[in-house]
């Protein structure tokens, strides 16, 4: 049986999630592995949700915001940026990895990048297997 991995996308409302709605007007297809959070801004993401995230069985996490200059709240998507970068090594350490968590501006008017986001993050969680937590958890 294939890998399906399961993946938490942690998208702003402001762009990000906008664009997702985009692309599915426009009926834009991407792989369904990826269950969406909306946030009012990815500022609001911090290490402890996405550690949850991971806790609760996610194989991978993916944060999607503003680009630098458009946040809606001044500078919460570089606090997003300055918290996914220093939690790398700790993913490294414990075992899940860094390439686990990815951190990717979507614009609200870039609906094409959005399937093209879900489904690389897609296949790069699939070449890396199920994450050793959500192995524990369904006792392997
Ligand atoms: S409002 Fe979109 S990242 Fe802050």
């Amino acid at each position: 049986m294939s890998f399906e991995p399961k993946i938490i996308g942690f998208f702003c409302n402001w762009c990000s999630y906008a664009a997702t709605d985009l692309a599915g007007i426009s009926r834009m297809k991407y792989l369904p592995n990826v269950r969406l959070i909306r946030v009012m801004c990815t500022g609001r993401v911090d290490e402890r949700l996405i550690l949850k995230a991971f806790v609760a069985g996610a194989d991978g996490v993916l944060v999607c915001g503003c680009h630098p200059g458009d946040c809606h709240y001044m500078k919460g998507n570089l606090s997003a940026r300055r918290r996914v970068t220093g939690l790398r090594p700790f993913l490294d350490a414990v075992g899940i990895g860094r390439d686990r968590l990815r951190l990717q501006w979507i614009g609200a008017s870039d609906g094409p990048m959005v399937p093209e986001t879900i489904n690389s993050f897609t296949e790069t969680i699939k070449q890396l297997g199920p994450s050793p937590l959500s192995r524990r958890q369904n006792g392997h």
